[in-house]
C-alpha cells in the first residue's frame, strides 16, 4: 500500500506541485493524506484542492501561543493519519515538543547546502560569503532549526553576475527534483533516522546522498 504523506506549506507551493505531478505521472508511489498551512491564502492549498487533496489552514493568530497553534495544527495532521510529514516551504518554526513527537517521520526541504546557511535569506548568504557553489538539502526535522541530519542534497554552480533572484530561480527546479527523489526513497521505506545519522537500506550514510542527472547517489 502506498505511504500516506501530509504536506505542510506556507506559500506558493511549487514543491507540493512537484510531488503532486510526480504522483500523477506514476513516478511517486504515495497517497496524499492532506495539505496543511498556517496561511489561508497560501496558493499551496488551492493546488491541493485542484488535485482533489484535503486542504486545511489554521490561523496562528487564533491561538495564544506557538505551542498551542502547533498542537492544533498537528492534531489536524494526525487526524489524516500520515506516515510521513513533508515540510515544503513551511515557513514557521515548529514547537520542540511537537517536533520531538514526530522525529524520524518529518522531513524538510531547505534551499542551501546545509549545514551552510540555515534559516532565511540563503541565496543572499551564499553571495555575500563569495561561495561558488549553492544547492538544496532535504533533512529530517529535529528541534534544532534546519539542523537535523541531511538525507540528500543537490548542488549548483554560482555564476558571475548571479543575484539572489537568479539563484532562487535556477535552484527551484533542482529543489523539485530533489524533493521528489527523496520522498520516493522515504516512501519505499529505504531511509531511516538513526540518532544523528541517516540510514539507507541497512547502511549508515557517511555523507548526504547527492542528486545527479535526476538520481540520488551514495557518496
Ligand atoms: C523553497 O525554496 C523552499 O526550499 C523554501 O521556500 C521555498 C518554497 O517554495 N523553504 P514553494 O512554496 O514550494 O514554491
Amino acid at each position: 500500500m502506498a505511504v500516506r504523506i501530509a504536506v505542510l506549506a506556507s506559500g506558493r507551493g511549487s514543491n507540493l506541485q512537484a510531488l503532486l505531478d510526480a504522483r500523477t505521472r506514476g513516478a511517486l508511489d504515495v497517497e496524499f493524506a492532506g495539505v496543511f498551512s498556517d496561511r489561508a491564502d497560501a496558493a499551496a492549498l488551492q493546488r491541493a484542492r485542484d488535485a482533489g487533496v484535503h486542504a486545511q489552514a489554521l490561523s496562528p493568530k487564533a491561538h495564544a501561543t506557538r505551542a498551542a497553534f502547533d498542537a492544533a495544527l498537528f492534531a489536524a495532521v494526525a487526524a489524516v493519519q500520515p506516515q510521513l510529514i513533508v515540510c515544503a516551504g513551511y515557513m514557521r518554526i515548529i514547537d520542540d515538543a511537537v517536533v520531538a513527537a514526530h522525529t524520524g517521520r518529518m522531513i524538510n526541504i531547505h534551499p542551501s547546502l546545509l549545514p551552510r546557511h540555515r534559516g532565511l535569506h540563503t541565496h543572499e548568504g551564499v553571495l555575500s560569503a563569495g561561495e561558488r557553489e549553492h544547492g538544496a538539502s532535504v533533512h529530517y526535522v529535529t528541534p534544532e532549526l534546519d539542523g537535523g541530519p541531511v538525507i540528500a542534497q543537490v548542488r549548483m554552480d554560482v555564476r558571475d553576475g548571479d543575484t539572489p533572484a537568479t539563484l532562487a530561480q535556477r535552484l527551484l527546479p533542482l529543489e523539485h527534483e530533489l524533493l521528489v527523489a527523496t520522498v520516493a526513497l522515504a516512501a519505499a521505506g529505504r531511509i531511516a533516522l538513526d540518532g544523528e545519522h541517516v540510514r539507507l537500506d541497512a547502511a549508515r550514510l557517511a555523507a548526504p546522498l547527492l542528486l545527479e542527472r535526476g538520481r540520488l547517489h551514495v557518496r
